[in-house]
């Protein structure tokens, strides 16, 4: 069957059990946002949670790598691990979409064209040649085949991007998020990348309707635990035309991750807390709000940053790392002809796996 345009016709969005999940998901996300409100640091936790999910989000694309290689690419000390690299490339084009649609106040194409081309390191844009179509990775047969002329999948863009930025409709901004992702990835408009970029699309389209105020709210990690599931689901819509358990799965999705989301936070500024503590005990004379800050701002940090941050000399900085190094503060390690000093305590809390 061919894929409708938005809004779709005879579907039911209001079905008992999609209103009773849209209750308790529209809930714990309004408490993630309220309790992210009341966080003073926010830019070290939207750094911090913006690691994790462009990891889990290259893992479901099986670009598999480890928070330490991502830190390590991170300091752009010419640090070579591909993988890495690629998710630390997924965390700028977050950053580059949060940062457009602030400024325009809505998502277009050319945002959407604009990621992709980030995540992918090319502009070929929106697909021209015919030949995409979706495989069962193990069998190898064909599962969808998306629209093939570039015309075609531009008016499905238009038109997907009118129902984004309607707010005149009376559907759900949630339930709108489902129906976005699912005609998304239906249009599959990229040779490659789409799952990442229709990802993204997904938070950006929740801070454009302030349903959270910064890019905090990430599903991959719950996606690729449910790969599968996430996988057939697309397929049921498509045969059955079943979104009722395609939208209870993403609106189950955001219910999950929000109060994930809330225990990170709490543990992280647990963290800030008690470092903070031991921090000022072990060190007072070099204590600084702007020295503790700049230590949990990404999870590594180097002499340079400090230099930076604390308007310090190189030689000042580099005394303040190597003492907290020697009171257990910090780890160093070097790596070329670059020191890093890492946050352990700060990547163990981000790599928990129990999170
Ligand atoms: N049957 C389907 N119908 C529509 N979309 C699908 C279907 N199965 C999977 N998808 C989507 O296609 C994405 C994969 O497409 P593509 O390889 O272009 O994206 P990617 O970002 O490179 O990969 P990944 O999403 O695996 O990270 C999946 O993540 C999913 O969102
Ligand atoms: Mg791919």
């Amino acid at each position: 069957m061919k894929l409708e345009m938005l809004p779709y016709k005879n579907v039911d969005l209001k079905t008992k059990r999609i209103l009773e999940q849209l209750t308790i998901s529209s809930r714990a996300l309004a408490e993630l946002k309220g309790y992210a409100n009341t966080i003073p640091n926010m830019h070290i936790l939207i750094n911090a949670v913006t690691i994790n999910e462009a990891k889990d989000s290259s893992a479901i694309e099986n670009i598999v790598t480890t928070h330490d290689d991502i830190y390590k690419v991170l300091t752009e000390s010419g640090y070579k691990e591909q993988n890495a690299k690629e998710v630390v490339d997924y965390r700028n084009a977050i950053w580059t979409g949060f940062e457009q649609i602030k400024k325009d106040g809505f998502i277009n194409t050319n945002t959407i064209i604009k990621i992709q081309g980030i995540i992918e390191h090319n502009n070929a844009g929106i697909r021209k040649l015919p030949g995409t179509e979706l495989k069962n990775s193990i069998t190898g047969e064909t599962i969808y085949t998306p629209p093939q002329n570039e015309q075609e999948i531009r008016a499905y863009l238009e038109n997907l991007e009118d129902f984004i930025n309607d707010n005149q409709d009376d559907i759900d901004s949630l339930i709108k998020v489902c129906l976005i992702h699912y005609q998304f990835e239906s249009i599959h408009p990229f040779y490659d990348g789409n799952g990442r970029t229709g990802r993204i699309l997904n938070i950006l389209y929740l801070v454009l309707n302030k349903l959270i105020d910064s890019p905090i709210l990430y599903l991959s990690k719950y996606i690729n635990k449910s790969k599968q599931e996430y996988y057939r689901l697309f397929s049921e819509v498509r045969i059955n035309n079943n979104f009722e358990d395609w939208i209870l799965y993403i609106l189950k999705g955001i219910e999950v991750t929000s109060i994930e989301t809330i225990k990170l936070i709490e543990n992280i500024q647990n963290e800030i807390k008690n470092y903070k503590e031991e921090f000022k005990t072990k060190l007072p004379k070099i204590y600084s709000k702007e020295l503790l800050e700049s230590l949990f701002y990404e999870v590594y940090t180097k002499i340079a940053y400090i230099e930076k941050a604390c308007g310090v000399t190189r030689l000042t900085a580099s005394s303040y790392l190597n003492q907290l190094e020697e009171f257990g503060l910090l780890e160093s390690e070097k790596i070329g002809r670059e020191k890093i000093y890492k946050n352990i305590r700060l990547i163990n809390l981000l790599s928990d796996k129990k999170l």
